[in-house]
């Protein structure tokens, strides 16, 4: 049953990969709900812009971060097949991109859509609209992309519908967890130095956010346990593989992240909207987004073990 365990750097940066990606789709999720917030809440209109410079911000640092995850990722395929202490050379790299289904062409799709999400926000920056609608398209197509490289293309559904599946599952998983961190990072950096303004902004943007986030996590638990049988089939399988573990512990981690989430929109959202609201809000939903990113550490290791099933 033991598969090695792989906790190597292309694991590492499979993870940034993740944690780039998610924050590319929150960010047009987030913007999206700014101006209805600004407007419904009454907001100071400089909150409203300077939300959307924000919203902007750490969707330009994500999308950086998918880019430099995929440059690595690049990096550490092509060492793999040198012996070690061998220098890295292009001709370390050149086979991954032989033949018409190679990795390197999957990696090449990735590569762009993610150039695309990056290109839309520096464009954002002037052309609102233009910039904006690329950078949704980026992150639409960076999480169909995601799965090219994967298990599903092996899928018993046929390689269309394993990744058209897995690549929802991932975004409905960003519209939940992605949209929480450009949230919490954007209204703070917005509000910064105006304690009212960021408990009235705090609790307006929570308040929109939360039926998406109901909907993100209901849908990417749905898939994943669509994921999860077509992975497994067999529920011992569970316990007596690598695979299985690794997917239990998965699942140990999104029992903390849904226990916090669910505290969250029970507990600190009815108290948002004065003191200490926006406070115990930045420190549940940051220890929301903690667990969060070790659930995706623990799926970039899973993604990397052999399924029992395929
Ligand atoms: C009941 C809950 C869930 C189950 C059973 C589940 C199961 C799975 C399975 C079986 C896979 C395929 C792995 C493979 O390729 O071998 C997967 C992929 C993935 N899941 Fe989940 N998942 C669940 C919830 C979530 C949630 C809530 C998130 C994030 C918020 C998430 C993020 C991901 C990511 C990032 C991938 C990798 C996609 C790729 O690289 O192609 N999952 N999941």
């Amino acid at each position: 049953m033991a598969a090695e365990l792989p906790l190597d750097p292309y694991a590492a940066s499979r993870w940034l990969g993740y944690i780039g990606l998610f924050g590319i789709i929150g960010a047009p999720v987030f913007r999206a709900l700014i101006h209805r917030v600004t407007r419904d809440a009454r907001l100071d209109p400089d909150t409203g812009a300077r939300l959307g410079a924000a919203c902007r911000r750490a969707g330009l640092a994500s999308a950086v971060i998918l880019v430099l995850a995929n440059l690595a990722r690049l990096w550490f395929q092509g060492r793999s097949a040198l012996d070690p202490g061998e220098a890295m050379s292009l001709a370390a790299i050149e086979p991954w991109f032989e033949g018409p289904g190679s990795w390197g062409l999957m990696w090449t799709t990735q590569l762009g859509a993610a150039v695309v999400a990056l290109v839309g926000l520096i464009v954002a920056r002037r052309r609102l609209a233009a910039g904006w609608s690329l950078a949704m398209l980026g992150a639409a197509a960076a999480a169909l992309a995601m799965p090219l490289t994967g298990h599903a293309v092996e899928s018993r559904l046929g390689a269309p519908a394993g990744v058209v599946l897995q690549g929802l599952h991932l975004l409905a998983g960003g519209v939940w967890l992605g949209t929480l961190f450009v949230l919490l990072t954007a209204t703070f950096a917005a509000t910064r130095g105006r304690p009212d303004e960021r408990e009235r902004a705090a609790a307006a943007v929570v308040h929109a956010y939360s039926p998406l986030a109901l909907t993100g996590a209901g849908i990417a638990v749905a898939l994943g346990l669509v994921l999860a049988w077509i992975m497994l089939g067999s529920l011992p399988l569970l316990w007596t593989t690598s695979y299985g573990i690794a997917l239990l512990c998965k699942l140990a981690l999104l029992s903390g992240v849904a226990g916090l989430g669910a505290w969250n929109w029970r507990r600190v959202r009815p108290a948002l909207g004065s003191a200490p609201g926006a406070r115990r809000l930045r420190f549940s939903a940051t220890a929301e987004l903690v667990i969060g990113a070790l659930l995706l550490g623990v799926t970039a290791v899973l993604v990397a073990l052999p399924s029992p099933r395929l």
